[in-house]
């Protein structure tokens, strides 16, 4: 047997099968009720504008530059859109401030690569998208909590950083609907954390992965929206805004965004250049003639598909779940975050769900960078019908209220 790790960078210890792909494998069989996965609904996705759009691209002098190399910085019409549609979101840019990447979780490879050395700090809440601290460890960073709209000192910040032998270098957060909790920041932590990025002079990543996916309750500005209105022009902020058309389009294309002040597109632009040259031509032509036909009657179709099911989680829970639990009621996105009484351990309770109730879900604690969080869970409610949320949250109430005794 080789020995690889020997040969591997000391980075790669860090480097380790996430749980939730794992999981994602009992999405196949058909004994078990999965709320693990938090995928879109594949039923919901727009395959005839799709397939209209790759046939409109071979049927045209197009698919000459469709198969062709392209630049890193991303197909101008699709750029060009995504001006539009951040003007509307209070976000005024201009092609130079909007770079396409290769799903936006390449996106936060490239924000660990460009931003973390050995022993920064980076902050995240606790519990963050565990994709985000995969992403993040690669770059061997510390973590610290982040609690936007929290009172915690900027020196506080920076001497735990500096305890660790490094700086603080960014912020990075989920504001709407994030995922693993589903919960919203509002305007008022926004503001702060902006205070606190500005006192700390750190850059701050707002990840919008499930920003349109709002089914109730007002839209809250985006942070680099806020940002803008204090500092005047998108060249003068410091927010990283990190978008998707995953859950919106179709993740498989693997077509994201990022916005941003220029100095930051322009670094991105060159890591890009070493890492894939350019994301799909193809897909970003396709994207982009999608967007442009239908994005808003698309968006409001799988709303009112997802708002429907997480009434129907949020009620089947109010309904099953024995005392002593409490769950999130988020006002959009895919996930609701179970938390279960102190002591108990929500991956002990997936491998006892699995055996006897066959429901499944995520284990909380791997979304914590501190290892904490035992006693949570998250379910997602995108892929799940009406029926299958009542029996397996039935199901999983029951095991639960067997566990507390
Ligand atoms: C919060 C968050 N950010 C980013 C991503 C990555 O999405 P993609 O790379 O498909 O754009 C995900 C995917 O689940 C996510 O939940």
């Amino acid at each position: 047997m080789l020995n690889w790790d020997a040969m591997f960078a000391t980075r790669s210890s860090r480097m380790r099968a996430s749980e939730i792909r794992e999981l994602l494998k009992l999405l196949d069989r058909p004994d078990i009720i999965s709320f693990a996965g938090g995928i879109p609904d594949p039923a919901l996705f727009p395959d005839k504008e799709f397939k209209q759009a790759y046939a409109e691209i071979f049927d045209s002098s197009a698919v000459n530059s469709a198969l062709q190399y392209s630049v890193s910085e991303g197909y101008k019409p699709l750029r060009e859109w995504l001006v539009k549609q951040m003007a509307a979101l209070g976000i005024p840019c201009g092609l130079d401030n909007v770079f396409i990447v290769s799903g936006s979780q390449q996106g936060l490879d490239y924000f660990g690569k460009l931003f973390l050395s050995p022993n920064d700090t980076a902050l995240v809440t606790w519990p963050t998208y565990l994709g985000a601290l995969q992403a993040f460890n690669a770059y061997e960073p510390a973590y610290d909590q982040l609690t936007p709209g929290g009172n915690r000192t900027p020196a506080s910040y920076r001497e735990a950083a500096a305890q660790k032998g490094g700086k603080v270098k960014f912020a990075y957060l989920s504001a709407d609907f994030s995922n693993p909790t589903g919960e919203t920041v509002d305007r008022d932590g926004r503001e702060k954390l902006l205070k606190l990025a500005e006192e700390l002079d750190i850059a701050v990543i707002e990840d919008a992965a499930y920003q349109s996916l709002r089914y109730d309750g007002d839209p809250i500005p985006p942070i680099l929206a806020l940002e803008i209105v204090e500092k005047g022009h998108i060249n003068n902020t410091r927010t990283i805004y990190c978008g998707s058309f995953s859950k919106t389009l179709a993740p498989g294309l693997r077509v994201g965004f990022i916005v941003a002040n220029a100095p930051v597109i322009r670094k991105l632009v060159l890591m890009k250049q070493a890492a894939d040259l350019h994301s799909s031509t193809i897909n970003q032509m396709a994207i982009a003639e999608v967007a442009e036909r239908g994005f808003d009657a698309q968006v409001a179709k799988i709303r009112a598909a997802y708002s429907h099911r997480r009434n129907c989680m949020l009620a089947a829970l109010e309904r099953y779940m024995p005392a002593g639990t409490s769950w999130t009621k988020p006002e959009g996105g895919m996930f609701i975050w179970v938390t279960l009484p102190k002591g108990m351990d929500g991956a002990e309770l997936l491998a006892k769900s699995l055996e006897s109730a066959k429901v499944a879900f995520v284990p909380g604690k791997a979304f914590f960078a501190d290892g904490s969080g035992a006693n949570t869970f998250r379910v997602s409610f995108s892929c799940a019908n009406e029926k299958m949320i009542d029996e397996g949250i039935s199901r999983l109430g029951k095991l639960i209220a067997s566990e507390i005794g």
